[in-house]
């Protein structure tokens, strides 16, 4: 096991410690979700009692095999703990998600739980957040137009011309679970007011969401050589 991924089991498994019996769980998206997700999987077989949310359809299908209980959000909502990964990271437990293209499920699954634990590398823990590029996803109608929309919207906060690209992958244009595109925007690491941003975005005709996280995280575990650390919202 690389180093990287044994960090992954290390914050997964700080992770599991929050659940109990009788819980429902949002199950965020991407492979430390998915170290969470086999973990949780083993504790099911052993008679841990949850149903989970899934926040991708890749998620759900690994649930699935392993035996994890799931159901509808509007059933089980409000869930009691979501956990999920993360891009980045800063010390106000801001973030930013969608590198793998689930942060519009995610976002409403985090939204609707009690408390939303992340699990990071030390890596991703940063001062001022934008060095990962942030995921928009916007409606594939006219996504064009949206993306012009967006850059006249980041350029009016005072970002000038930032750099943004349609996702692709296996070169055909990436498409999210809901059939949206997602344009990801280099602001480089010094992404200033990100309430601002984030309200700004939201405003855009066509922008079905954007990996902006704020406010919402309320734990954040941070995986080290060193050990692991966590960190709650004060
Ligand atoms: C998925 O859309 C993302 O928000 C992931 O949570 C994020 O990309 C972290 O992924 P890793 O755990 O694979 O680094």
């Amino acid at each position: 096991m690389s180093s990287a991924d044994h960090l992954k089991q290390q914050a997964a498994a700080r992770a599991l410690e929050f659940v109990t019996s009788g819980m429902r769980l949002g199950l965020g998206s991407g492979s430390t979700s998915e170290a969470f997700i086999n973990l949780l999987g083993t504790r099911v077989r052993g008679g841990l009692d949850v149903v989970g949310v899934p926040t991708s359809e890749r998620t759900a299908q690994l649930a699935r095999s392993l035996g994890i209980a799931l159901g509808d959000l509007n059933d089980l909502a409000p869930l009691d703990l979501d956990i999920d990964g993360a891009d980045e990271a800063d010390y106000q437990l801001d973030l930013i998600k969608g590198g793998g293209g689930a942060l519009l499920r995610e976002k409403i699954v985090a939204a609707s739980a009690g408390r939303m634990i992340v699990m990071i590398h030390g890596d991703k823990l940063v001062k001022t957040m934008g060095a990962f590029p942030l995921p928009i996803e916007v409606i594939a109608f006219g996504h064009i137009e949206t993306a012009k929309r967006i850059a006249a919207a980041v350029e009016a906060l005072g970002y000038g011309k930032v750099p943004m690209t349609l996702r692709h992958k296996n070169d055909a244009i990436y498409k999210t679970d809901s059939n949206n595109v997602i344009y990801d925007v280099a602001f480089g690491p010094t992404m200033a007011d990100t309430k601002s941003l984030a309200t700004a975005l939201s405003c855009v005709p066509g922008v079905v969401e954007h990996g902006l996280y704020i406010g919402i995280a309320k734990t954040l575990i941070i995986a080290r050589d060193s050990g692991i650390e966590v960190m709650d919202r004060s």
